[in-house]
């Protein structure tokens, strides 16, 4: 991996409050469970188990790198070295691009918790920096003793990284980090975790989850009270168009185009049949079954946005776990 640096610009207002009382109970409760729930990856992970990158890794039927393309003539002129191959290079380019989102995780989370004007979410901030720093640990770790290969951050979201890394209004990096990027984390972990038969990477994934479960309630208990009561239309109107393009910009971009340009693969070709085969098997879009009702708890789902879900096939998941939404702050609370 290459030595270089990024600096992003960005411009976001360091708020500081003098009301340290608790006003929102849900959030305190959260803070609560967040220093509860800490762990550390040196002494509970068990680094020392044998990982074969090469093997048995992944579950071919669910790792969608592998089970979206099986349909494929790409697939079908492959020799068992190149699928062993393509399995490796996905899972390392998998991983590092989870790595690369943890590091932007720490940094938004960062900004998030000098920028947002409630001591009790500044306060829960502060424990989610930790957790994501605990995330790159542990996701680094695993690709440099174990899998012995790490990928660059993908050119594909890039830019979607810098735009929410300069985003000036705090509310619309939380929107994109805690609700649709966190969202989509816990589905992607989720799948990564169900897929997972290497021992250590399963745990590993279990403890980070668990984490990202809690920033997912974080957001979405942050702005379901804040969008309810303090915005105008206008404001709402743009909050739902940014929301929206973050998805459909997302929803394009877990390819790993850059593991195929390893192997000499076409890059087009692949993305064609992946995308072919998930649009019958649903395995692509399924990570994305948090994010939408939690976009419909925080109001982001109105009538003018709902035929535009439904057009990417998002809408069919806007009750999706609902009912653990609603209660977050009883969750929370536990
Ligand atoms: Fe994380
Ligand atoms: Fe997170």
């Amino acid at each position: 991996m290459g030595t270089g640096r990024w600096a992003v610009p960005s411009a976001i207002d360091t708020v500081m409050t003098w009301n340290y009382d608790i006003e929102n109970a849900d959030l305190r409760a959260l803070y609560e469970k967040a220093k509860r729930d800490q762990w550390n990856a040196t002494t509970q992970l068990d680094w020392s188990l044998d990982v074969d990158p090469q093997g048995d890794v992944l579950n071919d039927d669910i790792n969608p790198n592998v089970a979206l393309l099986r349909d494929s003539d790409i697939w079908r002129k492959m020799t068992p070295k190149e699928r062993r191959q393509l399995r490796y290079e996905t899972l390392s380019w998998n991983l590092s691009q989870f790595l690369h989102g943890e590091q932007l995780a720490i940094f938004v989370a960062g900004q998030l918790t000098s920028a947002v004007p409630w001591i009790d979410a500044k306060l829960y901030g502060a424990t989610q920096v930790v957790d994501e720093a605990r995330h790159a640990e542990v996701f680094y770790r695993y690709l440099n003793e174990k899998v012995e290969k790490t990928y660059e951050l993908s050119d594909t979201t890039r830019g979607i990284f810098e735009a929410i890394l300069s985003e000036s209004r705090w509310d619309i990096k939380y929107l994109c980090l805690q609700v649709i990027l966190e969202g989509l984390a816990m589905g992607l972990f989720t799948r990564m975790y169900q897929s997972a038969i290497d021992p250590l990477l399963k745990e590993l994934l279990h403890f980070v989850r668990q984490d990202e479960a809690r920033h997912f309630a974080f957001g979405v208990l942050s702005l379901r009270d804040y969008y309810a009561s303090e915005l105008t239309e206008a404001e709402r109107r743009e909050r739902e168009d940014v929301a929206y393009e973050l998805c459909t910009a997302m929803r394009g971009r877990t390819y790993p185009k850059e593991a195929w340009e390893e192997m000499g693969l076409p890059v087009d070709e692949c993305r064609r049949a992946m995308a072919e085969a998930a649009r019958r098997s649903q395995l692509q879009l399924s990570s994305f079954n948090r994010v939408t009702s939690a976009l419909k708890t925080i109001g982001m789902l109105s009538e003018r946005m709902r035929p535009h879900y439904a057009d990417i096939g998002l809408l069919k998941y806007e009750n999706e776990g609902l009912e653990e939404l609603k209660t977050m702050g009883e969750v929370a609370a536990a």
